[in-house]
């Protein structure tokens, strides 16, 4: 079967591997779950990995199948599986675990191991190929009804953990009631922040880069939040007019953005960084007012990366959610389809050129 994969450490090498299918008894227990891969979506990961930054193969390959964002339909399932069948619409987490005793309580997400396992990413192939295998603890059931949009479920976990984890650390507070929230960056992350903030009943000022009206600026607004442009506002202005915040949610990608956040945080505030950087950017900060802040002000800053099955459950449960208050918000995100594996290269030409995509994406078979 066909799959796209690069070689890593091999820039610009992305192309079309061959894989034997994979069957259900590779999973031992009779756990497994055979899935037909339906759409993957792609993102600024898979552009680096391509670019040869970061990414291993899995033991025993030169090459690693790419993409982490799956969604599709199981077509069969091991004698001992009881959560799915086939026919269910699924997504796979992406991190395995490791050693920690994160990983042993089934918290892979927080691992404290140096080496993580993540499909499509690191040391295991992923799901941009026509069928993958797994154990059915890893793999989630995705109402029909969210079919259309299924594929956004991996970035929407992204956004779920870090806000489920500001929550959970607010409990220090014993009565913590967030009302103004920011969010910075208005990709498919900071998109997707804005949605989750506002089924909480946050009032939320989302920041981009560019001057609105455009697609991303239109639906932030049609879900009831604010947007601005940097270029107008910036964030300290905007702090100082719609805030300070109690939460602030950063996917921006850009790290310098991180110490404005942290002037902008309201007292008690939390703020979220989920912008994997992979630079060597240096800035200079107030450290010392910021610090006064922070300690005058019992704030905290929490980084979160990747996300557990809770997150992905979670996240089930807001699409519908967004589905039942925001009819067609999610779908309207899906900009950009390439249609068959084949066509990988314009996948990725799409992902670094295309204007205007906020979720490139393949179909890599039909919905039914
Ligand atoms: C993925 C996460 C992953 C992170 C770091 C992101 O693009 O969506 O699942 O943990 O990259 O590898
Ligand atoms: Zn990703």
């Amino acid at each position: 079967m066909k799959a796209v994969a690069v070689v890593p450490g091999k820039p610009n090498s992305v192309h079309l591997a061959d894989l034997p299918k994979p069957a259900v008894d590779e999973i031992p227990g009779g756990r497994g779950v055979l899935v037909k891969v339906l759409r993957v979506g792609v993102d600024g990961t898979d552009k680096e990995i391509n670019a040869a930054e970061y990414g291993a193969p899995p033991a025993g390959f030169d090459f690693l199948t790419i993409g982490h964002e799956g969604f599709g339909q199981v077509e069969a399932v091991g004698s001992n599986v009881t959560e799915v069948q086939p026919g269910d619409y699924v997504v796979a987490t992406v991190r395995r675990p490791g050693g920690s005793i994160y990983d042993l309580i089934g918290t892979n997400d927080m691992t404290t191991d140096d080496t993580y396992f993540e499909r499509g990413i690191n040391l295991r192939h992923g799901f941009l190929t026509e069928y993958y295998v797994d154990d059915a603890e890893f793999i989630v059931k995705v109402s029909r009804g969210l079919r259309e949009v299924g594929v956004l479920l991996e970035p929407m976990t992204v956004v779920e953990k870090g806000i489920a984890q500001a929550y959970e650390i607010q409990r220090r507070l014993r009565v913590w009631r967030p009302r103004r929230a920011a969010v910075m960056g208005a990709g498919t992350i900071g998109l997707l922040a804005t949605l989750v903030l506002r089924l909480r009943g946050l009032q939320v000022t989302t920041f981009g880069l560019s001057r609105k009206p455009y697609l991303n600026s239109d639906l932030i607004e049609a879900i009831g939040a604010r947007y601005e442009s940097t270029v107008d506002v910036p964030i300290l202005d905007g702090a100082r007019k719609y805030g300070p915040f109690d939460l602030i949610f950063e996917a921006t990608g850009y790290s310098p953005v991180v110490f404005d956040c942290m002037q902008g945080l309201a007292k008690n505030g939390v703020l979220v960084l989920s912008s994997v950087t992979g630079g060597d950017r240096k800035v200079e900060v107030p450290a010392d007012k910021i610090n006064l802040e922070f300690v005058l002000g019992n704030k905290v800053m929490v980084g979160t990366v990747n996300a557990n099955r809770e997150y992905f459950e979670l996240g089930v449960r807001d699409m519908a959610q967004a589905e039942a208050e925001y009819a067609g918000w999610l779908k309207r995100l899906l900009t950009h389809p390439v249609k068959g594996l084949e066509n990988y290269r314009e996948l990725f030409d799409k992902l670094t050129t295309a204007k205007g995509a906020i979720k490139v994406f393949c179909e890599v078979a039909d919905l039914v």
